[in-house]
């Protein structure tokens, strides 16, 4: 699948925009609030089913009443999204849904500059960051975890409740349990194949032999859904004073080792960078082998981040690749 153009009509501080890119290299170029993200939002939006930073009200170009966005396709399909804000509607091949069809989201590998902190980031980000991967990697995990989000917000609601029936609780921590079991299960073979690949890019791109490793960090280990949902109800009433669960997948993270010690606080910032790269093209590896489709690259300002080694390395791997690069200054 290649993109040919991208419209956008009153979205963020586009009224109208248009861009070609049925090249494999695009080049948005423009200074900073010209606009630049939000037509990889644009995209994103229209590829993945939803934004990476906002929700539609946000997005709406303030004071329009509506926004369409629209990708033409080199073998002559279009995928449009409006929303009028009330409404959101997707459009493929005139075709009208609320939401993006499975079938119809492509593999993306988002690079924005935030990511260049990802290793000393919160775990919060860290999560949202794999969870972005993994939902690419198979429909299961994406509806896996939203109802597991679903079911812990309604527990958390009963929580906050000064007076509390624990089997109340009961219908939620069962939906946790299996949920939770069941995402903490993806995202260990998931950091599995992660481990299994991306010692040996790292090493081509940095071309030395230091180790790269990460570490998937979760309270559900070696839980089964019956012990799972044991320790939701023995917490019951720690969980009734905080107002939250305490207990969960919710809170897992990954840890980032550079030769065998935390990256945090070891790698410097050249080998960060690399390490984020290593990332970055494990993704596209991965995607590639799991949907055996190219992933479409979206590079935010990240050139600019980087030193010309690094530069090299990400056009080098990304050849072959349908690549749309957003930046301040020109880049050779
Ligand atoms: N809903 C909205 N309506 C109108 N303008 C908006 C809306 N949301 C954001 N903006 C503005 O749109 C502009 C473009 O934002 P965007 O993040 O796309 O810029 P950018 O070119 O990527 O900038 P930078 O180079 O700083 O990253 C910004 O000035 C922002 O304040
Ligand atoms: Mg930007």
């Amino acid at each position: 699948m290649i993109i040919k153009s991208i419209h956008l009509v009153n979205f963020r501080n586009h009224q109208e925009y248009h861009l070609d890119c049925d090249k494999e290299t695009s080049l948005i170029l423009g200074e900073n609030g010209c606009g630049k993200t939000s037509v990889l939002e644009a995209i994103y939006i229209l590829t993945r089913g939803k934004s990476f930073r906002a929700t539609d009200p946000d997005i709406i170009k303030r004071g329009a009443e509506f926004y369409r966005i629209e990708l033409n396709f080199v073998n002559g399909e279009q995928i449009a999204a409006t929303y009028d804000g009330k409404t959101k509607n997707f459009t493929v091949v005139d075709k009208k849904t609320k939401r993006l069809p499975s079938k119809n989201k492509y593999p993306v590998i988002l690079f924005l500059p935030s990511d260049l902190n990802l290793i000393s980031h919160s775990p919060g980000r860290r999560r949202e960051y794999f969870d972005r991967i993994f939902t690419q990697f198979n429909n299961k995990y994406s509806s896996s975890l939203s109802k597991y989000e679903k079911a812990l917000k309604q527990r958390n609601e009963l929580l906050k409740k000064e007076i509390l029936n624990k089997d109340s609780l009961f219908s939620w921590n069962l939906l946790l349990s299996q949920y939770g079991v069941e995402i903490h299960k993806l995202r260990k073979e998931y950091i599995e194949e992660f481990n299994q690949k991306l010692t040996h890019i790292y090493q081509s791109i940095a071309k030395n032999k230091d180790d790269i490793l990460i570490e998937y960090k979760s309270e559900a280990n070696s839980l089964t859904t019956d012990t799972y949902l044991r320790k939701l109800e023995e917490d019951y009433q720690k969980d009734h004073y905080l107002g939250h669960t305490s207990f969960g997948i919710h809170h897992d993270d990954y840890l980032f080792y550079f030769n065998n010690k935390l990256a945090n606080g070891s790698a410097s910032r050249g080998e960060t960078r690399s390490i984020i790269l290593a990332l970055k093209f494990t993704e596209a590896t991965l995607l590639n082998e799991k949907l055996n489709q190219k992933p479409l690259i979206l590079l935010d300002d990240v050139f600019s981040e980087l030193d010309e080694t690094r530069r090299r390395s990400l056009i080098d791997n990304f050849k072959n690749h349908q690549v749309i690069i957003t930046s301040v200054e020109s880049i050779d």
